[in-house]
């Protein structure tokens, strides 16, 4: 019986709602709120807290299905891919899930339903395994199920590994819930190379593990110890490319539908023949990862889960290179994933743009990279003494300048040197530890601190509440008393503290007793314990102390209104930008906002301009900012703004103000949006690709950030209002320079007419106010003589002056003489007879008019 990928995935959960289990979606990649994993790599991963009994939901049977990667950390496939028929980065865990519930049983018998009955998978295909010592698995198969004891193989611990190590034992990590499991795997016939579990063949492609049943039983802590849980539980997941696999007749996974479009697509935009390619296979898998992680958050970056991201960009990139592929085309491969997994891809829909934009910049910087490293690498090779690469050179290549040392290794190959392997690895390790003490993943809060208490917060409607003292650790170790000057973590039973969440910063303030004064920095959550970070600055402080708790309420309000307005903030950049507008990371203190959204290109001053005004619009409308709890559906049917990918309990705190912003919030909020005052947006910026960066202030901060800028803008004003003036002062002084330069130019052209010292001269773009200044100058220096001045100013307006001193105008009269001239310009004019201007508006005709001059003087003089 032929099923698509997408029909698996709806008959698996149909099955599992069928048997009373709540369908819970899958959450991100980017496992929430626990440092102990770098992707989230099962089913079972949002669900821990369950399993552990710290965290209680409405439902005690869930199933999902589970996006992971596993690249990277305690489970990590990253090498296998592409050369085994079944290992992935990337792949969705169908699961089935028993919070104190059902055990053991129901498990195995719903796992056998769903597969023989269906799925109608032939028994005789099916055999499974059991933890050793786990009889009672092995009888329920046995004796329940009715499967022939040859077909149920028990599996110990690994030789030489220690307690628990073996395939049937599974553990999250190194620390949290674990327990015995049962496997079952799929005989894919004679005609595959492979032996059953527990083999040396068991490697092969033959006998393939499709349906892990974990009985949770134990929490592990970091010292080895196994904490009994709750109660026993169950977590299963299945592989959906495996069981696809099946369903569709096929052998490897990379055969199933999802894989055979992904292939011929990667093998399109390549531009390669030969489908069965173990190269195509690698791309098709990593663009999974990569454009998955990428919606979930993660931006390419030299590290932690940044930088597991960077690496399976170029190895993919790397792979298609091997095929010869021109340019950048890993990103194109974007839409044909998002067609490709059906109910699975929505939200890559919603987000494809960014994840191409995302991808086509690293593609293009790492093509960078890889000329770069070629020529260090091509220089290092020409001046090498002998025929091995030291480790040393390596290592800087990868870690400098981000070159790959296989890719070394096979440049170096190619030429036949070799590298030192050895050398590489020495100071490869060295960095790890660097990286280690660096405190990068791997911490487990269970193993620097043990809290299992649970604070009450009382926090939303007070900055003040009284507690007493559950625990206090110093340097990470537990006391019961502080003395003064202890820097020390103080867990309350209660308190109103706000622990940093939601990216709200803790709140500060002070924890007071008769004797002592502890002054809170920071608080932040344990587990699901408020920690108290801080300074007994007085007095002592020891374990069940009563404490008066006090939150620095003006801090505290701050936030507060900086928490509102980013609500209102994201949805006016949705209204103004587009519903593509995501939030990427949100910082919310005392002293302002920050906020981190998915847009192509910089926000236009304009669009910003918008946003302020909308968002200052719902401020002065003063909406009530309501708090309500109710279900998770209920939340969404109402449209509350989700994060894609956050993890949400079942029963969610709904913030709402009127009708313009509903969203899923645990965060403190002011009353009223009129609280918030004023919002002002003080910087706009990108911080990878795709993603921009908003820094805004509210209230006070904002009265504050608008008077700086209008201080700045006055003082500018003033500053440009100086130059000027003093620009003005240089220019005149010029003009005048010039005027004076002019005359004397003029005065050179000076001719005698009938014995009269006679000036005619066309200026071009003089100003004509400044022309009878030119004239009492020119009059000056002539003592005696008769002066016709033309200009053509701007704007082709002609002006014309002409000037006769005293003792010629019995005989010449200024005003006449202009007059001559401007009646063969289009003007006309006149004056005293001394001095007399005029205009005109035809310039092509002025120097032939003033030819006209000397022959008019000449019979009057
Ligand atoms: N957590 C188990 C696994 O990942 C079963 O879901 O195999």
């Amino acid at each position: 019986m032929y099923m698509s990928t997408d029909e698996i995935r709806r008959a698996f959960l149909k099955f599992f709602e069928s048997k009373g289990h709540q369908i819970v979606e899958s959450s991100s990649l980017v496992p929430a709120d626990d440092p102990t994993l770098l992707f989230t790599n099962a089913g079972m991963n949002q669900f821990k807290d369950c399993f552990l009994g710290i965290e209680k939901r409405s439902y005690t049977r869930a199933t999902t299905a589970q996006r992971c990667v596993r690249a990277g950390g305690k489970h990590n496939d990253l090498e296998n891919v592409g050369f085994t028929a079944r290992h992935h980065t990337f792949f969705e865990m169908l699961g089935n899930f028993s919070f104190g519930d059902y055990f053991k049983d129901d498990a195995i018998a719903y796992a056998w339903e769903f597969l023989t009955d269906v799925l109608k998978l032939p028994q005789e295909k099916l055999l499974v395994t059991v933890y050793e010592t786990d009889d009672e698995a092995f009888d329920i198969w046995n004796k329940k199920i009715g499967i022939p004891e040859d077909r149920i193989i028990r599996i110990g611990d690994k030789k030489g590994g220690k307690a628990y190590e073996s395939d049937n034992f599974w553990q999250m990590g190194d620390t949290g819930p674990c327990g015995p499991c049962s496997e079952i795997f799929y005989d894919h016939g004679e005609e595959i190379w492979g032996g059953r579990p527990g083999t040396p063949e068991e490697d092969g492609d033959r006998f393939i593990e499709i349906w892990n049943n974990v009985f949770m039983q134990f929490n592990r802590h970091a010292d080895g110890t196994m904490e009994p849980l709750p109660k026993p539980s169950v977590d299963t997941g299945m592989g959906i490319e495996r069981i696809s696999a099946i369903m569709q007749g096929v052998h490897s996974n990379y055969e199933i539908d999802v894989f055979q479009k992904l292939i011929k697509a990667t093998a399109e935009v390549i531009g390669y023949d030969d489908l069965s390619n173990q190269s195509l296979r690698v791309v098709a898998d990593h663009i999974r990862s990569c454009a998955f992680l990428i919606v979930d958050g993660v931006m390419p970056s030299n590290e932690g889960r940044g930088y597991v991201l960077r690496r399976i960009i170029r190895r993919a990139v790397r792979h298609g290179n091997k095929l010869g592929a021109q340019g950048a085309f890993f990103y194109k491969l974007v839409g044909v994933l998002a067609d490709v997994m059906g109910t699975a891809g929505e939200e890559l829909k919603k987000q494809q743009e960014l994840v191409e934009k995302v991808l086509r910049i690293e593609e293009e910087n790492f093509g960078r990279t890889l000329e770069r490293g070629m020529t260090i690498l091509t220089e290092a090779l020409d001046n090498l003494d002998g025929k091995v690469l030291d480790g040393e050179t390596v290592f800087k290549l990868y870690d400098t300048y981000g070159f790959p040392a296989d890719l070394t290794n096979d440049v170096a190959r190619e030429r036949e040197f070799s590298i030192d392997e050895e050398g590489f690895e020495k100071a490869m390790e060295a960095q790890r530890q660097r990286a280690r003490e660096a405190g990068q993943f791997g911490t487990d809060y269970n193993e620097a601190i043990k809290v299992d208490t649970q604070t009450e917060f009382c926090g939303y409607t007070g900055t003040e509440g009284e507690g007493a003292v559950d625990a206090m650790f110093v340097e990470g170790e537990e006391t019961d008393s502080l003395s003064a000057g202890d820097k020390a973590i103080v867990i309350l039973d209660e308190t109103p503290f706000y622990a940093e969440s939601g990216g709200q910063c803790g709140d500060t303030g002070v924890l007071k007793t008769a004797s002592g004064l502890f002054k809170v920095s920071d608080t932040q959550k344990l587990g699901n314990a408020f920690a108290h970070y801080g300074v007994l600055e007085e007095g002592v402080l020891a374990k069940g102390d009563k404490v008066h708790a006090q939150v620095d309420a003006d801090r505290r309000i701050a936030s507060a209104l900086n928490h509102s307005a980013t609500h209102l903030m994201h949805e006016a950049l949705r209204l103004v930008l587009g519903e593509h507008v995501v939030q990427k990371g949100s910082l919310v203190k005392a002293e302002g906002l920050r906020f981190d959204f998915s847009h192509l290109e910089a926000v236009k001053p304009e669009e910003l301009r918008e946003v302020e005004r909308i968002v200052n619009k719902q401020i002065r409308i003063n909406h009530e900012i309501e708090t309500n709890i109710m279900d998770i559906e209920s939340a969404k049917a109402k449209g509350a703004m989700a994060l894609f990918g956050e993890k949400y309990d079942d029963q969610v705190r709904v913030l709402s103000m009127g009708d313009f912003s509903t969203e899923l919030c645990g965060g403190i909020h002011a009353k009223h949006t009129g609280d918030i005052g004023l919002f002002k947006i003080l910087s706009e910026g990108g911080i990878a690709a795709g993603i921009r960066r908003i820094e805004a202030v509210t209230g006070e901060a904002a009265l504050d950030a608008v008077e700086a800028q209008a201080n700045q803008f006055e003082e500018k004003l003033s500053e440009a209002a100086a130059r000027s003036k003093s620009l003005e002062k240089e220019i005149q002084q010029l003009k005048d320079k010039l005027a004076s330069q002019e005359s004397a130019n003029l005065a050179n052209n000076v001719k005698e007419i009938a014995g009269v010292k006679v000036l005619v001269s066309q200026l071009n773009g003089a100003e004509n106010k400044a022309l009878r200044g030119m004239v009492d100058e020119l009059k000056n220096q002539l003592g005696s003589g008769i002066i016709m001045l033309g200009n053509v100013a701007e704007g082709n307006k002609v002006g014309l002056i002409a000037g006769v001193t005293k003792d010629l105008i019995g005989k010449v009269k200024a005003g006449e003489l202009v007059n001559m001239v401007a009646q063969q310009v289009g003007g006309k004019g006149g004056g005293r007879p001394d001095m007399a201007q005029a205009g005109g508006s035809d310039p092509a005709a002025l120097p032939e008019a003033l030819k006209s001059v000397d022959s008019w003087l000449a019979e009057r003089l």
